[in-house]
């Protein structure tokens, strides 16, 4: 395999060919990184707007929280592109935002919704099943397509649109890749007024007014930022755990303000990244929440980082605070696993307000 250095925006960093992030963008000021893609986990997204439409046939507000660039919030409009269900999408970091702005979405090749560019159906099946989201099957794949093309058209190259990827990878690959493409896309005009994209931040997201019900809130692969639950870099050896942030509290405050915005019936959907169901305990986790990772359902003895972890101290805290006084009970379910290569583990995505 053949390893590629070069320089990105935080000096040198190695790129594998075959997993090319074009977004790569980390933001300056926390360090977090906005990567999304179109469709990500899009079976959640489908049962999400599925329940939606079921629950508010007369239209509703979603609210897309940590929506990065815009391209979660695109899709799920894809699955709901009726003029009565409006996105906003919400994140706090300015890059993203940027781009969001400038409203043109690039598409590539070696990435995970590199299945949606014209002729790529078929493409890259290796490369989707490795990245550990449960592969569209071709149909599935043509189907996505035709949801992104409903809403999407493609724009003309021009040269302001070079960095809206990563520059550095972005032209490397350009450059060295002969198999390499990219296309570029943008909202079509007659859904501009069904998605908005402005700065949110989730912790206020209780002081935003409300214009019509809320349906749904997602804040998919954020909540570990907020909680700077580092479980993947303690247990791959290159990070520290946090022991100054109460993650109990974070999830409960998230929580509280959460049931109070949504509608009844409403549902709250989180993402598949392991650290939003899996955190590290620290000085502040209740003895009786804390558990040996060997005790989890995420433990595979068959990984050394497993082993070399075992009797890492862990909690559940979104869980906790989501089923406390029974306030949220799961209704659909993902898949999560802790390294690539690891089983996956069943999690709950999709959370429905219970009227208490
Ligand atoms: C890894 S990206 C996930 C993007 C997208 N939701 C997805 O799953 O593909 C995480 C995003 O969460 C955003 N974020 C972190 N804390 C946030 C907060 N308090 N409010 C809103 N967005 C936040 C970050 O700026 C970043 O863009």
């Amino acid at each position: 395999m053949r390893i590629t250095f070069t320089p990105n925006i935080y000096g040198t960093n190695n790129v594998r060919k075959e997993n090319f992030k074009g977004l790569l963008h980390i933001d300056e000021q926390t360090g977090s990184p906005n990567d999304s893609w179109f469709f990500r986990d899009y079976g959640t997204l489908s049962d999400a707007a599925s329940d939606v439409r079921e629950n508010f046939p007369k239209g509703a507000d979603i609210w897309d929280y940590a929506c990065a660039n815009g391209e979660e919030s695109i899709s799920i409009k894809g699955f709901l592109p009726e003029n009565r269900y409006r996105v906003k999408g919400f994140d706090i970091s300015n890059d993203p935002l940027k781009l969001a702005k400038k409203g043109i979405y690039s598409l590539f090749s070696f990435w995970h919704d590199s299945f949606l560019m014209s002729g790529f159906e078929n493409t890259y099946d290796k490369f989707i099943k490795d990245t550990g989201n449960f592969a569209p099957s071709i149909e599935e794949r043509r189907n996505l397509r035709e949801l992104f093309m409903r809403i999407m058209e493609p724009a003309e190259y021009k040269s302001e649109y070079k960095y809206i990827n990563n520059r550095y990878v972005a032209m490397l690959e350009r450059r060295t890749n002969p198999n390499f493409r990219e296309e570029y896309y943008r909202l079509k005009s007659e859904f501009k007024d069904s998605i908005a994209i402005e700065y949110g931040d989730i912790n206020h997201i209780d002081k935003l007014p409300k214009e019509r019900a809320v349906g749904a809130i997602f804040f998919r692969n954020g909540i570990y930022q907020l909680c700077d639950n580092n479980i993947t870099e303690v247990m791959s050896g290159y990070g520290l755990n946090n022991w100054n942030v109460n993650r109990g509290k974070v999830c409960e405050d998230l929580v509280d303000k959460i049931y109070r915005v949504l509608d009844e019936n409403g549902i709250f959907v989180i993402g598949t990244h392991i650290k939003e169901h899996l955190f590290l305990a620290n000085k502040y986790t209740p003895r009786e929440d804390r558990m040996f990772l060997s005790e989890t359902p995420f433990f595979n003895p068959n990984n050394k980082h497993h082993r070399y972890c075992s009797d890492l101290c862990c909690e559940q805290p979104l869980y906790k605070a989501l089923l406390k006084e029974g306030r949220f009970e799961p209704v659909k379910y993902s898949f999560a696993r802790i390294f690539k290569g690891d089983p996956f583990v069943k999690v709950p995505v999709i959370w429905k307000k219970v009227k208490i």
